[in-house]
């Protein structure tokens, strides 16, 4: 018995806000941010659209791509620290839009390694329980919501977009599409990249927000740091649980943080440029959604062929951090 991927959607609203824009509304340039982070573009959700609606439109496309129906799904997972409310949770506002009725649904906050806890919860879930057949997870963001649109430091590098991918279970082994990963967080740095209030720590308060605490506020330098260290460490752990090397690998698809960290994590794997799956150039970081939106595009674009390995890794707030051997 084994898991496989079914079916894989993404989603992104239709405004584009670019490098020109932003230099319209903070003191930068499309040179810096070309030149510090890849990024030339991100999308911003409208208004209307709440997280739940961006993780709706992915789910849609990855319901029809693994040819299910909503009612087929028994789990939900949405991964995502731009929640449409702290409670309900987004899942089960999903699992309303969708009309997935028997599914049982639930919020996985992981920052940008939550698609990889998400695949892994999955995984225990599908493999743990015979009646569990069909999950649905979702990574789905409107970061716009919560950056401070006046900080050049953090404004220039997000963006908002969904991800989703459906899983269920395969009864010959050689199909099993997960076949090494590790994950890991480290607590103890919990203050290099968050949302300082709003919960129960630092309730939302007038002061609060004159302060502006409900926005993420993070120290670049560290995290660009640890975040090459720990990627590199995990994908090296997985590589080595399979026996392989960085050259068996069809893709490296990182979360698309910024593609310095990208490049950093390749060179350290001995893993070629143009084998390393960016566009944080037409995205930015969408955290939990962006390699669920890399995935899609190699599945929609026929980037990868049955049988390839995929090297998924992840890195975020919390901290967080992880990497996955996937074989398409
Ligand atoms: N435009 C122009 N200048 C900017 C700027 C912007 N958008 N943002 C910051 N700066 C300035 C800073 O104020 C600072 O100025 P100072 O030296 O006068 O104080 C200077 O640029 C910092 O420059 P530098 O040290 O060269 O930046 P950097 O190479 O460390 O790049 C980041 C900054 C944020 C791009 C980099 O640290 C990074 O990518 N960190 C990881 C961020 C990330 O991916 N987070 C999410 C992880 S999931």
């Amino acid at each position: 018995m084994g898991i496989k991927i079914l079916g894989i959607g993404s989603y992104v609203p239709e405004k584009v806000l670019s490098n020109a824009d932003l230099e319209k509304m903070v003191d930068t340039s499309d040179e810096w941010i070309k030149s510090r982070t890849g990024i030339e573009q991100r999308r911003i959700a409208s208004d209307e659209q709440a997280t739940s609606d961006l993780a709706y439109e992915a789910s849609l496309e990855a319901l029809k791509a693994a040819n299910l129906k909503a009612e087929d799904i028994d789990v939900i997972i949405v991964a995502s620290i731009s929640v449409d409310h702290v409670f309900p949770s987004t899942a089960c506002i999903l699992q309303d839009k969708l009309g997935a009725a028997k599914a049982f649904c639930f919020d996985l906050e992981a920052a940008c390694s939550g698609l990889l806890y998400s695949l892994e919860v999955a995984n225990s879930l599908l493999l743990g329980n015979p009646k569990y057949k069909k999950v649905l997870i979702v990574g789905a963001e409107k970061l716009s919501s919560i950056v401070n649109w006046e900080d050049r430091n953090t404004c220039v590098l997000f963006g908002d977009g969904a991800g989703a991918l459906i899983l269920g279970k395969c009864e010959d082994t050689a199909e099993n599409c997960i076949i090494a990963s590790d994950l890991g967080a480290d607590g103890s740095y919990a203050n290099i990249l968050q949302m300082p209030a709003g919960g129960s720590r630092l309730p939302a308060s007038a002061e609060t927000v004159a302060n502006k605490q409900h926005f993420l506020t993070m120290s670049g330098g560290d995290v660009f740091k640890l975040a090459v260290n720990a990627m590199v460490r995990s994908c090296k752990k997985v590589l080595e649980e399979a026996g392989l090397t960085g050259d068996d690998i069809k893709w490296l698809v990182p979360h698309q943080a910024n593609y310095r960290i990208l490049r950093a994590v390749a060179s350290r794997l001995k893993i070629p440029e143009d084998e390393v799956y960016m566009n944080v150039s037409r995205f930015g970081n969408t955290s939990a959604a962006s390699i669920g939106l890399c995935l899609d595009e190699i599945a929609k674009g026929n980037k990868a062929e049955k049988g390839d390995y995929i090297l998924l890794t992840a890195f975020g707030g919390g901290l967080t951090w992880g990497a996955m051997l996937v074989k398409w």
